[in-house]
């Protein structure tokens, strides 16, 4: 049996890093948030044994090396199915991208696999094998606005955002997330600057930010439409400085990013970011059609540019396998 699977991207809504743990990665807190741009995946399971991978987009690994691999390979023994499977991705997504365009193909593959299969494993397990396989995983077992803390594998379903207007610059440039972290932490011994305290304050800065406008709270006007909550969001991320830590290492070494955020702002978003460790910055806009003029006037400009909208929980569920 084959199934289609749509596999959407995530952008970080903020992005804090704290130092790094004992085992080798960082605290870290962040919100992750699913958007309408998607891989799409077929997942077959047949007669036989193994893994077979195959895609348009020769970046992508066709071994264990793919997260894919290793998450079908833990999902089959978990469902007790001796079958083989194979995954054909269609990439749409930029690798290295900072969209979490792997993570989210591995997740995409383990639903797919317990269509085919007919058999479901619990959520705990899910989000347990998830993990295994890598940090990003686990937010797409929840999907629309969701908080990440732990290593970024531990997640909470936020109540969502409303639907956003983006646009989502993916440049040619793939950057290592682990090398990201590396240069963070030189970047930080050297300088001193970015302290552990200076971290948090900023990390209160942003949950507040974020909670005080999911209740509500956040402007003194009482927001009335999802125009309105969207634009108070805006004005609460400005104003809470919510940063994404990685542009202190990622922009000094690729300025050209930086230009597109500073791009994205001058076109209108009323926020704009680093998504996860690059090299996709977005920006959020205020409306459908500020968005599109933006990413028109991107492209004219030679920019990768592409307009979309932030995917609600329900509507990620709604489109995965429609
Ligand atoms: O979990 P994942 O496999 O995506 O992590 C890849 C690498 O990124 C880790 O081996 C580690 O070097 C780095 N990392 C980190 N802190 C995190 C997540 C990832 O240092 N919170």
């Amino acid at each position: 049996m084959t199934v289609a699977v749509r596999s959407f991207a995530k952008i970080n809504i903020g992005l804090e890093i704290g130092p790094r743990r004992a085992d080798g990665f960082h605290a870290l807190r962040t919100v992750y948030q699913t958007v309408a741009l998607p891989d799409r995946l077929r997942v077959e399971v047949a007669r036989g044994t193994g893994i077979e991978i195959h895609s348009n987009d020769p970046r992508v690994p066709l071994d264990e090396a793919n997260t894919c691999w290793r998450l079908a390979e833990l999902a089959m023994k978990a469902l007790k199915a001796r079958r083989r499977v194979k995954i054909q991705i269609e990439k749409g997504l930029p690798v290295q991208g900072g969209l979490g365009g792997a993570s989210s193909n591995a997740v995409a593959t383990l639903l797919a696999i317990e269509r085919a299969v007919g058999k479901r494993l619990p959520a705990e397990e899910r989000l347990r094998l998830a993990a295994e396989v890598g940090s990003d995983l686990p937010l797409f077992l929840i999907g629309g606005t969701v908080l990440g803390v732990g290593r970024g594998e531990e997640v909470y379903p936020l109540e969502d955002l409303p639907a956003l207007d983006c646009v989502i610059v993916t440049p040619d440039i793939g950057i290592s997330t682990p090398q990201a972290f590396a240069e963070l932490d030189n970047f930080r011994e050297k300088t001193g600057k970015l302290t552990v305290r200076a971290s948090s304050d900023k990390l209160g800065g942003s949950s507040h930010a974020l909670s005080a406008w999911l209740s509500g709270s956040s402007t003194g006007v009482p927001a009335k439409s999802s125009g309105d909550r969207a634009e108070a969001l805006l004005l609460d991320l400005v104003h809470a400085g919510i940063e994404n830590d990685f542009e202190s290492v990622v922009f000094p070494q690729h300025p050209e990013l930086r230009l597109v955020k500073r791009a994205l702002e001058r076109e209108g978003a009323g926020y704009a970011s680093l998504s996860g460790s690059g090299s996709a910055v977005y920006g959020l806009f205020r409306s459908r059609e500020q968005a599109r003029k933006a990413a028109k006037r991107l492209k004219a400009e030679g920019i990768s540019a592409v307009a979309t909208r932030t995917l609600t929980r329900r509507e990620y569920w709604k489109r995965m396998f429609e």
